[in-house]
């Protein structure tokens, strides 16, 4: 990371609503986006259509280390391409979702990933989005929240995003990924999940994306991070 350059980020468990947050910060403050989740799901889709196992932790690090991948955004929404080809839709399904938090699990792919994702560290800030950004990535960054809500809630939204883009799902189903996911990034050996000693908790349940906006934008002006 530039040192020159700000960065906050925003950690927290599938469906707390960081993804959201982060791209409306970022709007907001007109600041880079780091979506440190859709690095792990391209991983995912390049292993999946390499037939490659997440337990092959060489392949699946070499395919990490190879991705070609370029984000590009039109009106308001993020195009993830993988070699060339826009996989913005697969990328959210249940299959992927569940192979990325597997090959994220793989000390070597976390490993391949780490420059990737501090590349995007360029004026005139960066808003970052994961699950280690604020414990691992960016150790130093100007502002570190955790975000967080009930697995209910949480699957919950999840449930609707997913209906909305008219995939066929199961709101008890979804709860048991949900929970295996968590169980997953919270237990693995390399950058588990969870909040970084110095991270502001804010926990979303109950409340609107504005209402979560308004609490962390205020907290940036606190720390003088902005206008
Ligand atoms: O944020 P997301 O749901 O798009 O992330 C997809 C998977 O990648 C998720 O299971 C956790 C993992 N991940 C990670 O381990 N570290 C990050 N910085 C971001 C995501």
């Amino acid at each position: 990371m530039t040192a020159s350059v700000p960065v906050i980020t925003i950690d927290g468990p599938v469906g707390s609503g960081k993804g959201t947050i982060a791209a409306r910060l970022a709007e907001t403050l007109g600041w880079n986006l780091l979506d440190s989740g859709a690095l792990y799901r391209l991983v995912a889709i390049a292993a999946l259509d390499a037939g490659v196992k997440p337990e092959d932790a060489a392949r699946s690090a070499g395919l990490a280390q190879r991705l070609d991948c370029e984000f590009s955004q039109a009106r308001g929404e993020v195009i993830a391409r993988l070699g060339g080809v826009d996989v913005r839709n697969r990328m959210r399904t249940n299959e992927v979702s569940t192979m990325a938090s597997k090959v994220a699990a793989v000390p070597a792919v976390r490993a391949a990933l780490a420059e990737r994702q501090r590349a995007f560290a360029q004026p005139p800030g960066l808003v970052a989005d994961g699950r280690d950004m604020g414990t691992v990535i960016f150790p130093g960054a100007q502002l570190k929240i955790y975000l967080t809500a009930s697995v209910e809630a949480r699957a919950e939204r999840r449930y609707k995003q997913l209906k909305e883009k008219g995939e066929n799902v199961n709101l008890s189903r979804l709860l048991r990924d949900i929970e295996a996911r968590d169980h997953r990034d919270m237990n693995r050996e390399v950058a588990p999940l969870r909040p970084a000693h110095d991270a502001v908790v804010v926990d979303s349940t109950g409340l609107s994306v504005d209402e979560v906006l308004e609490k962390v934008v205020k907290m940036v002006k606190e720390k003088s991070l902005t206008i």
